[in-house]
């Protein structure tokens, strides 16, 4: 059981909630600096906000979490951040189980996990295999990602089929695209969060995101709590999706979402 429910967020609408929400944790570097310490100590900070949203997730019933933790483009960092922020991956995902566990969440990767040091990708697995059986939120953390590395790896995988006569080239699809790649057993996201005011999508989820709603917000990822992951929700809600459809064919076809 989690300490809240969604019953403890009154101003939520409980039809509406996000199945998938992607969050680019940013500002970490800025807010040690802000408080006169070096990167790392934002990053392990970081991890408070972590806990606090994937808490907040499971008690209103967010299916999916999507977190930027590592990009493929991060791998260009001074090495010494880039070692301990390994090392803070390892400790807490082994810290952090009996919370994924008493909230019911199941963790999951994406990314080119294989160029992760080895102590990280064995945790990585342990702590998946023993959260296998939680299905109250999938917590999936993107390592060493990026949205661009992904699509070119699908590319490849379709090209080789198309080589190996498994698929005709005038059949390739959208849904050939979904299916190679590393997100093809999510659904797409809904929201995308990215804190710290930056406004760009860096290189994050390219093709799932085609029609996301986009948060940004300027509090710095170390403070993130479940008071601006509400506020993130509440702005989701009050949005209309039409997905390229006006708003009176939705309102036709009973499929639009309209603002409550
Ligand atoms: C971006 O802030 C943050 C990261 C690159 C790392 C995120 C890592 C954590 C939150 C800690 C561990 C997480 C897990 C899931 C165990 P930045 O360094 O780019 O900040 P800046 O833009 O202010 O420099």
């Amino acid at each position: 059981m989690t300490s809240d429910t969604l019953a403890s967020y009154p101003g939520i609408n409980p039809h509406r909630i996000p199945r998938h929400v992607a969050i680019i944790m940013d500002g970490n570097g800025r807010w040690a600096k802000q408080q006169g310490h070096m990167r790392i100590f934002g990053h392990k900070h970081g991890v408070n906000a972590v806990r606090n949203t994937l808490e907040f997730a499971a008690e209103v019933g967010i299916e999916f979490v999507t977190l930027y933790a590592f990009s493929t483009e991060n791998w260009n960092r001074p090495e010494r951040e880039i070692n301990a922020l390994m090392q803070l991956l390892v400790d807490t995902i082994e810290k952090e189980l009996p919370n994924l566990m008493k909230n019911n969440i199941r963790l999951k990767t994406i990314g080119n996990i294989h160029q992760l040091p080895s102590r990280c990708v064995r945790q990585l697995k342990e702590t998946e295999a023993a959260t296998a059986g939680n299905t109250r939120t999938t917590l999936i953390l993107a390592l060493s990602y990026s949205g661009r590395w992904d699509i070119i790896e699908a590319v490849k995988k379709i090209a080789l089929n198309a080589q190996n006569g498994e698929i005709d080239i005038e059949n390739i699809n959208e849904d050939t695209l979904n299916r190679a790649l590393n997100t093809a057993e999510y659904p797409n996201p809904d929201l995308l969060i990215r804190t710290s005011g930056e406004m760009r999508i860096s290189n994050f989820l390219l093709w799932e995101i085609a029609y996301s709603e986009i948060h940004f917000t300027s509090v710095l990822w170390p403070d993130f709590r479940k008071e601006h992951f509400l506020e993130a929700v509440l702005d989701y809600q009050s949005r209309e999706r039409r997905f390229g459809k006006t708003s009176d064919q939705l309102a036709e076809d009973g499929k639009g979402v309209n603002p409550i």
